[in-house]
């Protein structure tokens, strides 16, 4: 609910547990006066302390009014150069070369519903959504600035965007353009970052902010796998279920940076967006720029009431119809099975052997186009590779189906291969400096998707692709990170605008994919998770988590990935053993816990398993059918810290809370272990429930008392409880 005192010009925004406010004070300065656990209301602003504080300097109007300074004052958005000496929000050049932004409150606007950001993914949502714009002004720029407010009361959700418009007669050279800023009155807060690298990604970093700057970035052209756009600022002292947190996400997937700075005043400013290296827009006058959304959750009970809300927030209103809510196949993958080594009988054999385990899409991964025998060649050229498969898909398909399976394929779009027909043809369609080399990832070049030539291109050879087979899902890679950008199309004054371009030039073909082929379900993946983030997860529903197919290791891939990203999102397989990232052995029933709790599937050559394997992939995948709702729609409970304790648990429970899943992997074994029980969360005390089948264990003495923990017979074993209300 937005409640707005027109008189005192205070704008407070009510989620069902949160109140946001902040009010335009007599300098037309916006004043961030309040986020946190939901308050009556009223004018907040008389929080805000006026003090002289050396070297921070009073804006003109005030004469020698020394305690009004923007360097002390909490703003809602940022200003720079003219006295706030914190992290800006924006910088803008006009013609003149000066780099001031002093931005006033103008007017605003309010109405039912959720705003849209054209070419970028956003929430979306009917009336259950309110939204407020607020337009600030920098005069002397003419420069105006729109702070976009979607308030999602329900699921505590907060949402922001940014539009500026040149408004003069002058081009104006934007710099940086920040999504979100976020002024806090209060000390001591911990920021908690997302971190890891390509096999191990979104492992928690959590401290205590110290004075000055603490940020994370990423500079990849992607969001990356080494830092999420998602961080949180929480209590000294917040755990899973007390304390005050703040997580704020960004919805987008290229450069970001999310800085959080502690002021001389011992408070706190978060700022999160679009990096500002090499980002640079020419605003010629009209024109206008859209800075990506950024979402808020702020829990007063801990991390784990925040990430339930953003789950649902991103289940219900950030992916998209029809995989929104439809169920997505087990599959299985032939990656690890054969990696590039593979003809169409050899795949045919896979697929037999998965028949009959419950397996329903078969993905043909990597290597089935061009000249595709290794990752040295062939990217651009996305024709069927009729030596490896005789006959195309047109043959292929009908045969992977006749095996009771859909047919999934892999593809990379945005690359291209030094060794292609594609290069040959138009090797500056590549990302690239003429005269200077270019780096190579993975030995390749990236394309430049801020081209729509480049772009027009490569849709119609995907589109060949999927209108000449039955297609139903595809796997969308990207194997690099960006170098070398600079645009062949665009004028030196321009090339700041290429990282961001090529963003939106991602997003418009896999938007034009949802408009052609509304029931296709497409996988993202970059090198497993180096591109999982909402801004995504608008176009792919499911992002394949990570490289590391490792049970173990996933536990703490999953468990990072899952402070905001929900189980459906979550690209999960079971992988032969050894595993072929680390070499580690884990059980199947292992193997399978971890991935079940994620979009499931497999990744090992189905066939050559044994007879006792089959049984058990027969019953997981079973299993995981019968609990699909409960395992990718429940409510999710972390139990346990894999990085901190001997074990690994989490739940999942119904939303109506009586069914419940416990799956739980211990680590290394020990002898003479200790005794351990687990306290389950989330169920029912007044209900009991059948643990396995067995019994009737009231809510309340499950998640007080617990419930015993075996004892290990060996490394890494896994445990699974269905708990189902009597
Ligand atoms: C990286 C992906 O994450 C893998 O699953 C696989 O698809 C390879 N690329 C193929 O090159």
């Amino acid at each position: 609910m937005i409640v707005l005192d027109k008189e005192n010009r205070v704008f407070t925004l009510h989620t069902q547990n949160t109140t946001y406010q902040m009010k335009a004070d007599q300098h037309n300065i916006l004043l961030h006066t309040y986020y946190g656990p939901r308050i009556s209301g009223g004018d907040l602003s008389y929080l805000i302390q006026y003090a002289d504080r050396g070297f921070s300097p009073n804006p003109n109007e005030v004469g020698d009014e020394r305690d009004y300074s923007l360097d002390t004052l909490p703003q809602e958005y940022s200003s720079c150069g003219v006295g706030d000496f914190r992290i800006p929000s924006i910088e803008f050049e006009p013609e003149d070369g000066s780099r001031l932004a002093d931005l006033r409150y103008a007017d605003y606007a309010l109405h039912q519903g959720k705003y849209s950001l054209e070419g970028l993914p956003a929430f979306w949502g009917g009336e259950e959504w309110e939204t407020l714009v607020i337009r600030m002004r920098d005069t002397a720029a003419k420069m105006s600035v729109e702070l976009y407010y979607g308030v999602l009361e329900e699921r505590d959700l907060i949402t922001r965007a940014v539009r500026v418009v040149n408004q003069g007669t002058e081009t104006v050279r934007l710099q940086r353009c920040a999504s979100l800023c976020l002024d806090f009155q209060r000390d001591d807060l911990d920021f908690i970052t997302f971190d890891g690298c390509h096999t191990m990604e979104r492992c928690p970093s959590r401290a205590p902010l110290r004075p000055g700057i603490q940020s994370v970035n990423s500079l990849r052209g992607t969001s990356s796998h080494h830092h999420n756009p998602f961080v949180i600022l929480c209590d000294r002292g917040a755990n899973e279920d007390y304390g005050l947190c703040y997580g704020a996400m960004l919805v987008y997937s290229g450069n970001f940076q999310a800085a959080a700075e502690r002021t001389q005043l011992e408070n706190n400013r978060l700022v999160l967006g679009i990096d500002p290296y090499n980002f640079c827009f020419l605003l010629a006058p009209g024109e206008s720029f859209t800075a990506p959304e950024a979402a808020l959750v702020c829990s007063p009970k801990g991390f784990g009431q925040m990430s339930r809300q953003f789950h649902r927030a991103l289940r219900e209103h950030l992916i998209r119809d029809p995989y929104q809510g439809k169920r997505r196949p087990v599959l299985m993958n032939n990656w690890e099975a054969t990696y590039f080594d593979f003809t169409a009988d050899k795949l045919v054999d896979i697929a037999k052997g998965a028949q009959g385990l419950g397996i329903e899409l078969f993905v043909m991964d990597d290597g089935w186009f061009g000249s595709r025998d290794t990752d040295l060649s062939g990217l651009g050229d996305w024709s069927v590779n009729l030596k490896k498969l005789p006959g195309g898909l047109e043959a292929l398909v009908p045969r992977i189906q006749a095996l009771g399976m859909g047919f999934g394929l892999w593809i990379e779009p945005e690359m291209v291969s030094e060794n292609s027909q594609l290069y040959r043809e138009h090797p500056d369609w590549a990302l690239g400096v003429p005269g200077r080399p270019q780096t190579r990832g993975r030995s390749q070049l990236v394309l430049d998707f801020s081209r729509r030539e480049v772009r027009d291109y490569i849709y119609e050879s995907i589109q060949k692709i999927l209108d000449g087979a039955d297609i139903t899902y595809i796997k969308w890679d990207m194997n690099r990170s960006l170098s070398d950008v600079w645009s062949a199309a665009l004028p030196a004054n321009r090339q700041g605008e290429v990282y961001h371009r090529y963003v939106l030039g991602v997003y418009d073909i896999l938007e034009r994919l949802r408009r052609d082929y509304p029931e296709l379900l497409i996988e993202g993946c970059s090198g497993g998770g180096g591109r999982f983030d909402a801004g995504m997860l608008y176009y792919t529903p499911q992002i394949w988590c990570s490289d590391n197919t490792d049970a173990v290791d996933r536990l703490r891939i999953q468990y990072g990935t899952s402070f905001c990203y929900p189980v459906s999102a979550m690209g999960a397989h079971v992988s032969v053993c050894p595993n072929e990232q680390n070499g580690r052995v884990t059980s199947m029933e292992t193997r399978g816990a971890v991935a079940m709790s994620g979009t499931f599937g497999y990744e090992m050559d189905l066939s050559r398993c044994t007879p006792e394997e089959r049984e058990i992939i027969k019953q997981q995948t079973a299993f995981f059918k019968e609990h699909y709702d409960l395992i990718q729609q429940g409510d999710y409970y972390r139990l346990s810290d894999p990085f901190a304790d001997p074990f690994t648990a989490w739940e999942q429970v119904s939303p109506d809370g009586r069914e419940a899943l416990v799956s739980l992997v211990t680590g290394p074994t020990q002898a003479a272990a200790p005794f351990r029980s687990l306290r389950l969360k989330g169920l029912d005390p007044s209900l009991r429930y059948a643990v396995n089948g067995q019994g009737a264990f009231p809510g309340d003495v499950l998640m007080e008392a617990g419930w015993p923990l075996p004892m290990p017979q060996g490394d890494y074993q896994s445990m699974q409880l269905y708990l189902s209300a009597l």
